[in-house]
């Protein structure tokens, strides 16, 4: 264990990791006095910490007995005894900062330990995780181990009422979706009474695969909108216009940034289109952003990828789960023009009522923390945007797996070429290739490649 911190010279959080090192051995002698305890004993102890914190001790003094608890439990219960590596990530998430521990080294187990610790406190720890069912299959299968423990936990998905939501915050741990967790809490600032609300003050928030949710997705916003009364009939002749542009004559796109834009040429077609002198006269503004939106419905926005149409309506696709987001609407007249663009009736222009940034819930937590395989990529940001610092956890086993850095394409085209070169090359010796994409249409361009 020493001789793996070693082998991280040079790595910042080694000689923070070393302290908590002592505290693992701490945990490790505590083992021989909590073992021999009866369930109930053991149980009890969750009591025994509560009275304590009331009596003004706090969770870093009761941290070392409190894990000790936890793992013994976990032994009882889960059969799973947490390895003192993970019992080190577990003390990295308690101080509020990001575990860095590879793929299998069992981060779900990890968690368990601050969220024990901080849910004695009973101001509410969120567990949060990318998708409803992880967060289901979390929170039944380390459900076990808190109700041996005494404390509730809460499930929070998509379709609860608002009497179950409030229930499943109320508990002492919930699980669930930052989709989720961030809806509700822009709902209840919309709410007229207080009661009507379903969150508590946030407290302390575990983020797992944080890379994915607090960079790839912060800028996300979420929004809540309402009906406006503004004309819809600029979007049909918007969409009739983009149809006669061709790209690079008339438009260009950047793949990578989801941009794209009018060329001098494509710009002269729309003045002449719309009998105007100046597409960017200050008059013409609100045509200049319908032309916009209607061309980056047409070409950037994908059917069956981006958004399905059911029953004539446009349906957005959640990027990552591939769930469909009904009642959601893309922002700024985008969805009004993917309706012009599939020739459907379009829905009166939204008004924003609520919005936020996934960066902006987060930072709201008094304490946030988070783990996944890969971090110290982007841990200039984590710090930056968040003061979250990353701690890279030894493997509890020498790893034997070989992770490859990214391989960055300029094109898509590229890409393609290069993957089925790959799987041609390797099936050649025999050996089983499994591909993953995002989505069906990424599965077929493969295929057809
Ligand atoms: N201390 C332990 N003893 C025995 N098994 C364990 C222990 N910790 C975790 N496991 C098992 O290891 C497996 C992987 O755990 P888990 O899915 O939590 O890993 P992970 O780190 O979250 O991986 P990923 O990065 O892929 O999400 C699970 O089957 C889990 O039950
Ligand atoms: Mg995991």
């Amino acid at each position: 264990m020493i001789g793996l911190l070693k082998r991280m010279f040079g790595d910042p959080s080694e000689k923070e990791l070393k302290k908590l090192e002592k505290v693992v051995e701490q945990i490790n002698q505590l083992e021989s006095n909590i073992s021999p305890l009866t369930d109930a004993q053991l149980q009890h102890k969750t009591t025994e910490f509560r009275s304590r914190l009331a009596d003004g001790e706090t969770l870093d003094q009761l941290l070392p007995e409190a894990f000790t608890v936890c793992r013994e439990a976990s032994k009882r219960v889960l059969q799973m005894r947490h390895f003192d590596v993970q019992l080190l990530g577990g003390m990295v998430l308690h101080k509020g900062e990001i575990a860095e521990m590879k793929t299998g080294e069992g981060k779900t187990l990890v968690a368990t330990l601050p969220v024990y610790l901080n849910a004695l406190a009973g101001k509410g720890v969120h567990v949060i995780t990318v998708n409803d069912y992880l967060a289901r299959r979390d929170s039944e299968v380390m459900g076990q181990l808190y109700s041996f423990l005494g404390l509730s936990v809460g499930l929070n998905v998509h379709g609860l009422t608002t009497d179950e939501k409030r229930e499943a915050y109320a508990a002492d741990i919930t699980y669930g979706t930052n989709n989720e967790f961030g809806f509700d809490y822009l709902r209840d600032n919309m709410v007229i009474y207080k009661e009507q609300m379903v969150q508590r003050p946030l407290n302390f928030a575990i983020v797992d695969e944080v890379d994915s949710i607090l960079i790839d997705e912060a800028r996300t916003p979420l929004i809540i909108s309402g009906q406006a009364q503004k004309s819809t009939q600029h979007y049909g002749a918007a969409a009739r216009f983009v149809q006669t542009l061709r790209e690079e004559t008339d438009y260009t796109l950047d793949e990578k940034a989801k941009n794209v834009m009018l060329t001098d040429e494509g710009v002269a077609k729309a003045e002449k289109a719309f009998h105007i002198e100046n597409l960017f006269d200050h008059a013409n503004v609100t045509l200049n952003h319908h032309i916009t939106q209607a061309l980056k419905a047409k070409v950037i926005m994908k059917r069956d990828v981006d958004y399905v149409v059911e029953n004539d309506e446009v349906v957005i696709v959640d990027e990552f789960t591939g769930r469909l987001m009904h009642g959601r609407r893309y922002s700024d007249g985008l969805h009004q023009a993917i309706e012009a663009k599939e020739g459907l009736e379009v829905q009166r222009e939204s008004m924003t009522l609520a919005t936020i940034t996934f960066q902006n819930y987060f930072r709201m937590y008094k304490k946030l923390a988070g783990m996944t395989g890969t971090a110290k990529t982007e841990e200039e940001e984590l710090r930056k945007i968040y003061g979250l610092d990353v701690y890279v956890i030894p493997t509890n086993r020498p790893m034997q797996r070989q992770d490859l850095p990214d391989v960055v394409y300029k094109s898509e085209e590229g890409k393609y070429r290069a993957v089925v070169e790959e799987i041609v090359n390797r099936h050649k010796t025999g050996q089983p290739v499994l591909v993953g994409t995002i989505s069906i249409e990424n599965s077929e361009a493969y295929l057809t490649n």
